[in-house]
């Protein structure tokens, strides 16, 4: 029996959904038949992101929360908006982000915990906030958008995002062995460098030359090339496949 990509009749949530990785998945999971509530706190390039998909996607349900997604609240809020917008939660793709650069010694204590709410507690508080529905269902699937800094360490970003993208790595292994039996999958996808507003406003031309230089495919990655392997991992395909980090980086891990 051949299993399928199609996510036709699921509904979910896609955070950071407003640019870069996040909003190139919302795109393609919309196009593989799901309903979506795009999470992001730029509420402008959010508006712009529902009306792209919805063009893309004509009779998918599209709509959209603003929330920050470290702050408790606004996480609560945003998930009851997908319950009462779908009635029901299949999935989650937590593809929100900050990236800071500043080397080690320079790391300001407000700025490890800004990285940690966003990254790492950010992600914690949705997979929380959307397991008892997932587990009411008795399926449903997790991306959790990590990064090849955590499988090794950045090669932009500074020591509080190698750390933030490890912990989420553990946090999506653990939630994985803790909840398979009940049907539920948790995977951490781990991008190299890709294309984004993230990459592309903190690289100067030489660096990015630089880091293709680097990368054995020889080239960044485009949005669209990672959110076909969210997509995967949310399909029915990848229904083996958890507590999984999956690379998608050109060659640049070979282990
Ligand atoms: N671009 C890369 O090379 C790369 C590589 C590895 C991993 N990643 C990871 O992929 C994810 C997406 O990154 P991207 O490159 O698409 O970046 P991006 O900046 O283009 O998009 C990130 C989105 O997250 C949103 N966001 C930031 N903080 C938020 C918060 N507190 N609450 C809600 N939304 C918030 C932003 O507004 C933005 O729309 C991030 O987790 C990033 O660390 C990116």
């Amino acid at each position: 029996m051949a299993w399928k990509l199609s996510l036709e009749g699921q509904c979910g949530i896609v955070t950071g959904a407003a640019s870069g990785i996040g909003r190139a998945a919302a795109r393609h999971i919309a196009a593989m038949g799901a309903d979506l509530l795009l999470v992001d706190l730029d509420a402008g390039r959010l508006e712009e992101a529902v009306s792209e998909i919805r063009q893309a996607a004509p009779g998918r349900r599209v709509s959209s929360a603003f929330a920050d997604a470290s702050r408790e609240a606004e996480v609560r809020r945003a998930v009851a908006e997908a319950l009462s917008a779908f009635g029901a939660i299949d999935f989650l793709v937590n593809g929100h982000g900050i990236l800071r650069r500043t080397a080690f010694a320079g790391i300001a204590t407000e700025e490890w915990d800004l990285m940690m709410a966003v990254n790492l507690r950010g992600c914690f508080l949705f997979c929380r906030e959307v397991i008892p529905h997932l587990l009411r269902r008795g399926k449903g699937a997790i991306v959790n958008v990590a990064s090849l800094a955590g499988r090794t360490c950045s090669i932009l970003g500074g020591a509080h995002y190698t750390a933030a993208k490890h912990g989420l790595v553990g946090l999506s292994r653990h939630l994985a062995r803790e909840y398979a039996r009940q049907g539920i999958r948790v995977n951490a996808f781990c991008p190299g460098a890709t294309l984004t507003p993230m990459t592309l406003t903190t690289t100067t031309p030489e660096e990015f030359e630089r880091v293709a230089a680097a990368i054995p495919r020889g080239r960044w990655a485009s949005p669209e090339e990672q959110a076909g392997v969210i997509g995967f991992l949310l399909s029915e395909a990848a229904a083996n496949i958890t507590g999984a980090c999956i690379d998608s980086n050109g060659g640049s891990l070979m282990i």
